[in-house]
C-alpha cells in the first residue's frame, strides 16, 4: 500500500480534476495557453542533445536561432534560455556585474535570488526604500530620486538593481531611473521576473531593455504561455561582459536542460511576436471591464494607479482590496477557493492577487467578478480590518555582512526572544512582502515591534517557522 503511494502526484491531480480557475501562474493556465498538439506530445519531446538538437551551454545551430529571434523580438541584443527560473538569471547577473567586496545598490523589495546571489559573490548592498501605498499596504516601487541620491551618496557602487514590475503590478519610471543610472556611468540590471509581456503591447508599462536597461530577466513562466522554469535574460548594449555572463550561466545552470522548457519559450517568444499585441489587447480589455465592475461593489478598493500613486500599473495583474470588508485576503483566498473553485496567485492581510495572461478564458473574468460581489454581500457589515500601515519602511543595521552571514553558527530561538539578536534568515511579513530584516541585520526594537503587529493583526511573516522560531547568529 505504502509503495504504491505517490502523494504529490495524486494531489497534483485531484486540483486539477476538480477543474479549478487558475488565476495563478504559470501562465499557460493549465496547459490552455499550449496547442493541442505541444500539450499531447510534451513527454515525447522531452529530449536531450541528440545530434540536431544543439546545446544549451554551447548553443551553435537551433538554440542559438531560437535565442536570436527572442533576441530580436524582445529588443535586446543578446537573450538567454533560462531553465531554472529568473532565479539563475539574478544570480548569474550578479556573479558577472559585481566581484566580492563591491557594492550594489538595490531596491529592497528585491527577491531573496537577489539576496541570495549577493551573499554567494560577496556583495555589499546599499538598500534604497521603496515608495509605499499605505492604503493598499504594498511598496509601489523606486522612484528616480532615491536611485539619485544612493549613486551620489556610494560613489563606488557598481550599479543598481530594482524590481519591476512588483507582484503587485506597480512599475517605477524606467526611462528616468536608467537616465539617472548612466549618466553616473553605472550599470541598471531589473528583475522583471513580473513583465515578460510588457513589450507586445503599447498599452501596458514600457519594459525593462525599451527602458534603458543593461540586463534584465523575465520569468517567463509567470505572465506568459510557458512552462514553469522557463525565463529568459536580455542584454542591451555593451555595458555587460558577455562572456562572463555565458560562464555564470553555464556554471549555474543544469547540464541537462529541459528541451520541453527551452521549446515553451521557442513557441511563446513565437506567439507574442505573431499575435502578442492582439491577444494581450483583448485581455485588457476583459481585465479592465472586470476592474471598472469590481470598483463598483461596495467596500471592494482595485489597485488601478489612478490617483493612487505616482506609479504607472500593469493592468494584467489584478489586486483587489478586501479590507473594508473587515476580512483579510486570506479569508478571501479561502473562501473563493471553497465555495468558487477559483484559486488565486496570493493574498496577503488586506489584498488578494490574481495573474491574467492571453491564456485565460473570458468566462473565467465573469466568475471571479461573481465571486467577489458574493464576498463582498457576505461581508457586507464587516468592521474595516485597522490600518497598520503608516509607517516609513525600516531598514536595520547591518551587524554582519551578508557574506560573513555564511561563517557564522546559529541557533533558534522564539520570535519573542529575538529582540536586539542578530538575524541569520531573511524576515518578510505579508503585507507588505518585502524584507523587514535581511540576513546579519540587528532585529532593533522598532522591527520587532513591527513584525509584532502584523503578527497580532493576523499577517504572514516568512523567516518565522510554523512555531514562532527564527534562526539568530549565535
Ligand atoms: C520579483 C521576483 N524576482 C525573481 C523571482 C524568481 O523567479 P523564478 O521563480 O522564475 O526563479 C520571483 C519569483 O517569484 C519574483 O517574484
Amino acid at each position: 500500500m505504502r509503495r504504491s503511494k505517490t502523494p504529490l502526484y495524486s494531489e497534483m491531480k485531484k486540483y486539477v480534476d476538480s477543474k479549478p480557475i487558475p488565476f495563478h501562474m504559470p501562465g499557460h493556465k493549465l496547459g490552455a495557453g499550449f496547442t493541442d498538439e505541444f500539450r499531447k506530445n510534451m513527454a515525447t519531446y522531452d529530449l536531450t542533445e541528440i545530434p540536431g538538437l544543439d546545446n544549451l551551454h554551447y548553443p551553435e545551430e537551433i538554440i542559438l536561432e531560437a535565442q536570436k529571434l527572442a533576441a530580436e523580438a524582445f529588443g535586446a541584443d543578446n537573450s538567454f534560455f533560462l531553465v531554472n527560473g529568473s532565479t539563475v538569471g539574478i544570480l548569474a547577473t550578479i556573479f558577472t556585474v559585481c566581484k566580492a567586496g563591491d557594492s550594489l545598490i538595490v531596491a529592497r523589495d528585491c527577491h531573496k535570488s537577489v539576496t541570495n546571489g549577493m551573499i554567494m559573490a560577496g556583495v555589499n548592498p546599499i538598500y534604497i526604500k521603496p515608495s509605499f501605498n499605505n492604503e493598499f499596504g504594498i511598496s509601489i516601487g523606486i522612484s528616480g530620486t532615491a536611485v539619485l541620491d544612493a549613486l551620489i551618496n556610494n560613489p563606488e557602487a557598481v550599479g543598481v538593481l530594482l524590481t519591476r514590475p512588483n507582484y503587485y503590478g506597480c512599475c517605477c519610471d524606467i526611462k528616468e531611473i536608467a537616465e539617472i543610472v548612466h549618466k553616473h556611468g553605472r550599470i541598471l540590471i531589473v528583475d522583471e521576473a513580473h513583465g515578460a509581456h510588457l513589450h507586445f503591447n503599447n498599452n501596458l508599462p514600457l519594459d525593462a531593455i525599451m527602458g534603458g536597461a543593461d540586463i534584465c530577466v523575465q520569468s517567463a513562466h509567470k505572465t506568459l504561455p510557458a512552462l514553469t522554469q522557463a525565463a529568459l535574460l536580455h542584454v542591451k548594449g555593451d555595458r555587460i561582459n558577455i562572456d562572463k555572463l555565458k560562464f555564470y550561466l553555464s556554471t549555474f545552470q543544469t547540464s541537462s536542460p529541459s528541451y520541453i522548457i527551452m521549446a515553451s519559450l521557442d513557441i511563446a517568444r513565437a506567439t507574442m511576436e505573431s499575435h502578442g499585441k492582439e491577444m494581450l489587447e483583448r485581455l485588457l480589455e476583459n481585465v479592465i471591464s472586470l476592474k471598472r465592475r469590481l470598483k463598483s461593489i461596495k467596500k471592494i478598493k482595485i489597485l488601478s494607479g489612478e490617483g493612487q500613486m505616482d506609479f504607472e500599473i500593469d493592468q494584467t495583474r489584478i489586486v483587489i482590496n478586501v479590507k473594508e470588508l473587515g476580512i483579510t485576503g486570506f479569508l478571501a483566498e479561502k473562501i473563493l477557493r471553497e465555495s468558487f473553485n477559483i484559486q488565486i496567485e496570493m493574498s496577503d492581510l488586506y489584498n488578494i492577487v490574481c495573474i491574467a495572461t492571453i491564456a485565460d478564458e473570458e468566462e473565467n473574468f465573469e466568475k471571479l467578478y461573481r465571486g467577489i460581489e458574493e464576498i463582498a454581500s457576505r461581508f457586507k457589515n464587516g468592521k474595516p480590518l485597522a490600518d497598520i500601515y503608516n509607517v516609513e519602511l525600516l531598514i536595520p543595521r547591518q551587524v554582519v555582512s551578508l557574506r560573513d552571514t555564511l561563517l557564522c553558527s546559529s541557533k533558534s530561538v522564539k520570535f519573542e526572544d529575538a529582540l536586539n539578536k542578530v538575524s541569520l534568515n531573511t524576515i518578510t511579513p505579508y503585507p507588505p512582502g518585502i524584507p523587514i530584516i535581511c540576513p546579519g541585520e540587528e532585529i532593533s526594537e522598532e522591527t520587532y515591534n513591527f513584525i509584532s503587529k502584523i503578527l497580532r493583526a493576523g499577517g504572514k511573516v516568512n523567516g518565522i517557522g510554523n512555531t514562532g522560531e527564527i534562526n539568530i547568529i549565535a
